[in-house]
């Protein structure tokens, strides 16, 4: 039980990866959920960001395919792509002849990615409230030429998240595990869990991920393992996991489920498409090195 219907929105929310394609958002929930998103808190009321609304099957095809091949996501009948959006504010500085800040300034483009991310959970919630489910999709950060192009995003318009939304096929969804709040909140000051404490809370939250020690799955693991931690810290582990028979969740995470070799080379292409959409700051952390 909740004490009220907003927390149970907030605590019982689970992600949706399937949508029943027949049924649309309506235009009068659409406005509810646009409502939300621009009441959100965000530093020094500028706004900055910005949501294109994707409703052609055509157009979510072609994302579920952009986005890592994630067929679901075409199903969902509507989405909305979030960005950082410092257009409006620059051409407004412009028209006014006001010094702006706005290109070059790191910490603006740092509150304006936190801007539009509350906004967009905002969305989320108040999406969940009406019976519609969602699911982000992080993905975009490697598609953001094409997004540029596909939706005609000027300078100043950076693409972070797609939110998938719709009614979901079932309303039974299954929550995800989520670690309890004692290890996640600290009172007055950090507390470290324990090492056993730390092995035992989140090997239970991912047990699911556990997978057989077998030739395949030791191939991939060594060699990202080689790759992030080097030969001899590979090899190890490699030697412990064919013991016990298996990878162990923690060991799973940037190796089978992500590849975190490429979640390491793709820094450099981030920086540039941060730089592309116009923002001067990853120049300037270029010209630092
Ligand atoms: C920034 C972000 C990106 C995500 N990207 C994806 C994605 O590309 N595909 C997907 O199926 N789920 C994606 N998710 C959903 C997460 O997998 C999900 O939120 C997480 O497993 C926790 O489950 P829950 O939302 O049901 O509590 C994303 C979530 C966030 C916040």
């Amino acid at each position: 039980m909740y004490p009220n219907s907003t927390l149970k929105h907030l605590i019982a929310r689970t992600t949706c990866r399937a949508f029943d394609a027949s049924r649309d958002v309506l235009e009068s929930d659409l406005h509810w959920l646009r409502r939300a998103a621009a009441g959100g808190p965000n530093g020094g009321n500028l706004q900055p960001f910005s949501f294109v609304e994707v409703h052609e099957k055509k157009t979510r095809e072609w994302l579920a395919k952009e986005c890592g091949n994630q067929k679901f996501i075409a199903q969902a009948p509507l989405h909305l792509l979030a960005c950082i959006d410092w257009r409006r504010t620059q051409r407004w500085m412009k028209l006014e002849k006001a010094p702006c800040v706005v290109e070059d300034s790191f910490s603006m483009f740092w509150v304006s990615l936190q801007d539009t991310l509350i906004a967009t959970q905002n969305i989320v919630t108040a999406a969940e409230s009406l019976g519609i489910a969602s699911c982000y999709i992080g993905m975009v950060y490697k598609s953001v030429p094409a997004l540029r192009e596909r939706f005609a995003l000027p300078p100043l318009v950076h693409p972070v998240v797609l939110l998938a939304l719709g009614y979901p096929h079932s309303q039974e969804r299954s929550p995800s595990a989520k670690l309890p709040t004692e290890t996640i909140f600290h009172r007055e000051k950090y507390a470290d869990l324990s090492d056993a404490q730390l092995s035992e809370l989140l090997g239970v939250k991912h047990a699911p991920l556990q997978q057989p020690a077998n030739a395949e799955n030791l191939r991939k693991f060594q060699e990202i393992a080689t790759y992030l931690g080097g030969a001899t810290f590979a090899q190890q582990a490699v030697a412990e996991a064919q013991e016990r028979g298996f990878l162990t969740p923690a060991q799973v995470y940037f190796t089978l489920k992500y590849n975190g070799i490429s979640l390491v080379d793709v820094n450099e292409a981030l920086f540039e498409e941060i730089r592309l959409s116009g923002f001067q700051v990853a120049k300037n952390r270029c010209a630092a090195e």
